[in-house]
């Protein structure tokens, strides 16, 4: 161990005085993520993630109207009891701020923190119990004149801010001189450069590029060191990340601010940005491990969060663990970690299998849950029928000594047949939320129980439709949530839409909601957030009826990164359909667009692709590892019929078995690089 870290350290610095950058892992955290970008281009100019740990900010501000004052570095003084001014990253960072300055009397400086605009002051926005109020700040403080130099101890860390309000408190007339301000950044701990994505999207739509980065670059600040979450029980005054959150160096929690917890329920949709973009599973594997840690040996029942939170009693949370299993193994084939929690897994299978009642519906009895605290909702029964069909795919990959898959495909099938007739509402032409008379058509089993195949088309057709129907102008209001805006469930509902070639709708709602976010001027601009108000305005109320504290929402939260995944899966059209991507698929969407290209990275190698409409027609291109094979879908150009074809120049080869398959071609293919030309 001691070995490998002082080898580890040796090569970092080694590195780094080859290429001359200033870049390190975190703090004592071995690196082990990779040097560079797997795909270098002019998209890089797009990734937020600075390059280096390091950071300085862009921007000093006025703290009485917050008008620049200044580029940094640049004059940065405090005269008089009060007086302040605003520091400016130019995006959402986090870490451990460093402080140099020199003085003429005595005094302190107090520092506080906020990730949107609507929150500078002398009191940070809240990160630490949600209706405590804000988390106040913390001071550094000097007895006489002179020069000194403030570190922030490791317990402060601030997880998540863009702005840093600095102000003097003094009985005197002491002026301060803030010399210089430096950050250390805390996240993606063991990256030796924050800028080495392993995948990466582009596009001839400024704004789909950006939202596909600010989701990344939102993954990146939420894979933090595994001895930085919030400290539990809650701090009663300020705040305290100083919890151990599992395994490994590095983890990924909910949000960069808060909750700094592992929360399964955000794997859904965090897992695949993670995979589309940067590329590292390491803070996944850690945070599924710590789960499996912490499930209950009794029962089988995995917690709704991770230490040191380890809250209880969530059906659907229980579950989303499962369904990360798998995409964590779907993505990284790690054979070993599936087989050393397989026994907890089937545990885990156990225990909610058995919550299967009369009706061949779920009694959902763990009801904590996104939105809801009731019992019986839909989006638990999809959520296990999605559970079922992904644990008969593991079964597989684990050898099925006990038939396992068949078992559980048998049972997805009948819970599917019952979801559809005891929930499905004739008169509406979608789902109701539960298997009673409710009026109520959700957001979220509505959207999954079209992308987890729960229905037919024409039922997938018809609730795409009625979805339309929350929509406003800056996103979809769930009804499960009125008044609410969520990016997360609205991934589900784009990931849906496009599942089903309703391509137009998908991207309307990713520039209304996303848009409307990144390009708000109080916002990160840079990061995606937990969700947002109807009326436009940041802030969360909660299923039972009152306001959360608006400056305890999250402003870089993995949940609301599904444009990243989805636009890589559906528009670009590539995505991988077996452990590590032996086999794959490449199925564009075109929409308005005119020309997307991007990749990903597995273990056995790169995958890319590119389409560019070109005339009447379109010219795909792709470059997959050799040995692999896959699927390629070419939209027709008119319904129907066959267009012209070629293959690098020739017609279709016969091996590639072209047939019109709905709305496309479908040929058989393999890895290496190749030309399709469609007119
Ligand atoms: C000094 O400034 C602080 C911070 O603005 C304020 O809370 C305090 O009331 C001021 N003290 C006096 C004596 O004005
Ligand atoms: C201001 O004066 C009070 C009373 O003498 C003292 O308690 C306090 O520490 C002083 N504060 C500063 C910032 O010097
Ligand atoms: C930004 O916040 C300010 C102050 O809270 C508010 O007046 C303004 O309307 C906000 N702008 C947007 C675009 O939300
Ligand atoms: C974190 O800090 C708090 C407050 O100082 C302390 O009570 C707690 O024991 C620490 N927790 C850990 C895991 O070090
Ligand atoms: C649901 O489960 C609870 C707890 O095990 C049990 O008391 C209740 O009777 C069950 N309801 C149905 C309809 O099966
Ligand atoms: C059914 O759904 C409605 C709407 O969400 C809710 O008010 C009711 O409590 C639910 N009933 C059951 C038995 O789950
Ligand atoms: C299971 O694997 C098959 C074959 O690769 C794939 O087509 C199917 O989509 C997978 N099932 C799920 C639920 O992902
Ligand atoms: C698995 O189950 C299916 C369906 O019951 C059956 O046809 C098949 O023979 C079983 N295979 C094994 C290896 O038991
Ligand atoms: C927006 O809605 C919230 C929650 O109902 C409310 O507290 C807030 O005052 C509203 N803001 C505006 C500007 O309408
Ligand atoms: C996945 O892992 C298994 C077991 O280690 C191995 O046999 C198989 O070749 C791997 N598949 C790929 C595509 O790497």
């Amino acid at each position: 161990m001691a070995t490998s870290r002082t080898l580890a350290r040796f090569l970092g610095i080694a590195l780094l005085l080859g290429t001359g950058l200033a870049q390190s892992c975190w703090k004592d955290t071995v690196c082990s993520g990779p040097a560079d970008t797997a795909f270098p281009g002019p998209w890089e100019s797009n990734i937020f993630a600075p390059s280096s740990r390091i950071v300085s900010p862009e921007f000093i501000l006025s703290g009485q109207n917050e008008d620049i004052l200044s580029p940094f570095p640049g004059t940065a003084s405090l005269s008089g009891n009060g007086s302040q001014l605003v520091i400016d990253f130019g995006i959402e960072v986090g870490g451990l701020i460093t402080l140099e300055y020199s003085t003429t009397g005595p005094g302190s400086i107090g520092i506080a923190f906020t990730e949107a605009k609507n929150w500078i002051g002398e009191w940070s926005d809240s990160s630490n119990g949600g209706f405590k109020g804000p988390d106040g700040a913390i001071y550094s403080t000097f007895a006489t004149a002179g020069k000194g130099t403030y570190v922030m101890p490791d317990l402060s860390l601030r997880g998540g801010f863009r702005y840093m309000t600095l102000f003097l408190i003094t009985n005197g007339t002491t002026t301060v001189d803030v010399t210089d301000i430096s950050l250390e950044i805390g996240f993606q701990p063991t990256w030796s450069n924050l800028r080495a994505y392993q995948g990466y999207f582009h596009s001839n739509d400024e704004l789909l590029n950006r939202i596909w980065y600010s989701g990344a670059y939102t993954i990146q600040t939420n894979s933090v060191p595994v001895n930085t979450g919030r400290q539990v029980p809650f701090v009663a005054t300020g705040w305290a990340n100083n919890g151990t959150l599992g395994p490994g160096d590095t983890i990924i929690v909910d949000g960069a601010k808060r909750d700094r917890a592992v929360w399964p329920g955000d794997m859904g949709i965090a897992v695949g940005t993670a995979f589309s973009s940067i590329g590292d599973l390491s803070s996944v594997k850690n945070a599924l491990q710590t789960m499996y840690n912490n499930q209950n040996p009794t029962t089988g029942a995995f917690p709704e969060a991770g230490p040191p939170l380890l809250q209880q009693g969530s059906d659907t949370y229980h579950m989303w663990t499962m369904i990360g299993t798998y995409n964590y193994v779907l993505y990284t084939n790690d054979t070993a970690f599936l087989l050393q929690n397989w026994p907890k897994y089937l545990k885990a299978m156990d225990f909610i299998y058995d919550k299967v009642g009369f009706n061949g519906l779920l009694n959902v009895t763990g009801i904590r849950d996104w939105a809801r605290w009731q019992q019986g909702f839909n989006n638990k029964l999809i959520s296990l029928y999605h559970t079922l069909m992904t644990g008969a795919n593991l079964s597989i990959w684990v050898g099925d000594a006990a038939n396992l898959s068949t078992i559980w495909s048998a049972r997805a099938s009948n819970l599917q047949t019952a979801i559809n007739t005891h929930c499905w509402d004739n008169d509406y032409g979608a789902f109701k939320d539960n298997a009673t008379a409710t009026k109520l058509h959700p957001q979220d089993a509505n959207s999954m129980a079209i992308l987890f195949d729960v229905v037919d088309s024409t039922k997938a057709q018809s609730i795409s439709s009625k979805l339309l129907k929350n929509w406003g102008p800056i996103g979809a209001v769930s009804p499960e949530l009125p008044g609410n805006i969520s990016p997360f469930i609205s991934g589900f509902e784009i990931a849906a839409h496009f599942s089903i070639g309703q391509t137009d709708r998908a991207l309307d709602l990713i520039r209304r909601c996303w848009g409307w976010y990144i390009n708000n001027p109080n916002g990160t601009q840079s990061t995606v957030i937990e969700g947002y108000l109807q009326n436009a305005t940041f802030g969360y109320r909660s299923s039972r009826g009152y306001d959360y504290d608006a400056s305890y929402v999250s402003h870089s939260h993995g949940w609301s990164s599904g444009p990243t995944a989805s636009l890589t899966t559906y528009v670009l059209g590539l995505s991988i359909l077996s452990p590590a991507g032996a086999t794959w698929k490449l199925a564009p969407q075109f929409g308005d667009l005119c020309s997307v290209e991007g990749g990903f990275t597995t273990s056995l190698g790169k995958y890319q692709a590119s389409w560019q409409l070109v005339g009447g027609g379109y010219t795909l291109n792709y470059n997959m590892p050799e040995g692999t094979t896959g699927q390629v879908i070419l939209p027709c150009l008119s319904a129907g019929k066959f267009p012209r074809i070629t293959v690098d120049g020739l017609p279709v080869p016969a091996d590639m078995s072209a047939q019109i398959v709905g709305s496309g071609v479908v040929l058989k293919a393999r890895g290496g690089s190749h030309q399709i030309v469609v007119r």
